[in-house]
């Protein structure tokens, strides 16, 4: 079949290089792809949120089944307006619609969801412009260190953990009044803050059952030991190793269950990937947030492991057939390390020329931010530029393997923390 891939990032390479493996991958698309995805098949220059652009690409090309790695053209509806057109309503799509999607761009809605489904989250309150001095008033009773959310997407930058009053206050007014994250922070989830370990929990859906991918964690931080501003993600491991079989048995009944019946029960059909990001408080799974898609870079740690042919489980996602299919996970560990560029999280330059890749071995390496340039070399082009990821026997294995290679690829400005997966070494 010919197949439709949306994103850019690591997450995508990892896609295509599932999908490729896949005698049912005829031709693959990659919309718009980066400089590793051309590997496994055709990059396409059209932007995804160009939806009559995207729509008229598929009839064009007969795609048969359409992925979305990216929440963006989700949030925005890029799943209605197929199922809106006459000519396209019969692609298979994995992706939720709006409503769906609706998870990850409304921390608000989402919030809501989780109280009216009793699924443990912290506790919390949304205050927008009309009631603001009432929130300044709730800051005054609460516990510090306390979390701000901008209720819409703020390209991940629009959780604010305050450890004072006086900051929280600030920064509450700042994010209502001086709108510090645009639109998105008009409304303002004013939530508890929980202490624990973190991890991420995927579950594929098809709108009547669901599959549960493997456990990941991810390492946030620029800095080792977990120090320093928040990144997109500096590496992942997957499973995470105190997702045992008693921790994700509360998982599956307190959260994943009760997930998916409140989407039912708001009659929306969700074909995707849900991502619960959970924290483990003492013993038991909170969620932190949902989002309508896979995480990068859980996905480059997650995906090589499923053994499942990965486009009959996208088809079978698609067609609401998942309960047929027998999902076949590696027991090995993974362990991704993402290589970045001088200054990440802030200001970094690009188009620095990496070398080495021949010599990497017994690792996957999947582009996040790279291109072409015009002498056909592969060069930087984004913070974080390539996840590198491995198979081992244990966490420790698996970073081994993937540190080793790191050492191998060079550019200028190169930065990678050798600390992923610290706690379970
Ligand atoms: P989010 O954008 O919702 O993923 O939040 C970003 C990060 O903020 C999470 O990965 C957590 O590390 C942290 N965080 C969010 N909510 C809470 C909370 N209620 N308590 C403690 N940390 C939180
Ligand atoms: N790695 C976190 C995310 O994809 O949102």
């Amino acid at each position: 079949m010919n197949i439709l891939l949306i994103g850019s990032g690591g997450r995508e390479h990892a896609f295509a290089y599932k999908l490729a493996q896949s005698k049912l991958c005829k031709q693959l698309f990659i919309m718009p792809g980066n400089a590793g995805t051309t590997q496994f098949g055709q990059n396409v220059k059209i932007n995804p949120n160009d939806f009559a652009a995207v729509g008229q690409f598929s009839l064009e090309n007969k795609i048969d089944l359409v992925i979305v790695g990216p929440e963006e053209p989700l949030v925005l509806g890029l799943r209605n307006y197929f199922e809106e057109n006459e000519n396209l309503k019969n692609t298979l799509f994995v992706g939720p619609d709006k409503m769906g999607a609706t998870m990850e761009a409304s921390k608000d809605w989402s919030k809501a969801f989780m109280y009216k489904n009793n699924i443990p989250t912290a506790a919390y309150k949304t205050f927008t412009s009309q009631n603001l001095e009432e929130g300044l008033e709730y800051l005054k009773t609460q516990k510090m260190p306390i979390v701000l959310k901008a209720d819409g997407l703020a390209a991940g930058k629009g959780v604010l953990i305050c450890q004072t009053l006086e900051e929280a206050t600030s920064e509450l007014q700042q994010m209502i009044n001086d709108k510090k994250f645009g639109a998105a922070s008009a409304k303002v989830v004013i939530e508890e803050f929980l202490s624990g370990i973190e991890l991420s929990v995927f579950v594929l859906s098809d709108g009547n059952s669901y599959k549960i991918l493997p456990t990941a964690k991810d390492y946030k931080r620029i800095g080792e030991g977990e120090m320093g501003l928040n990144t997109g993600g500096m590496g992942a491991i997957s499973p995470v190793p105190f997702a045992n079989d008693v921790f994700m048995q509360k998982v599956i009944d307190n959260i994943i269950e009760p997930t998916v019946q409140g989407l039912k029960n708001e009659s929306i059909k969700y074909v995707g990937f849900i991502f619960v990001g959970l924290i483990k408080v003492g013993e038991e799974p909170m969620v932190i947030e949902y989002n309508c898609r896979m995480g990068d870079p859980e996905t480059e740690a997650v995906l090589p492991r499923i053994e499942t042919d990965f486009v009959e489980l996208m088809v079978a996602t698609a067609k609401g057939e998942l309960q047929n299919i027998d999902l076949k996970i590696s027991d090995k560990t993974t362990a991704t390390v993402m290589m970045v560029s001088a200054g990440y999280p802030g200001d970094y330059e690009k188009g620095k020329v990496m070398t080495g890749f021949e010599s990497v071995a017994d690792s996957l390496l999947f582009h996040a931010g790279t291109s072409l340039n015009s002498n056909n070399e592969i060069v930087t082009n984004g913070g974080r530029v390539l996840a590198i990821t491995s198979f081992g026997n244990s966490v420790n294995e698996a970073v081994s393997t993937s540190l080793a290679n790191a050492n191998k690829i060079n550019y200028d400005g190169k930065y990678f923390r050798r600390d992923i997966g610290f706690e379970f070494l």
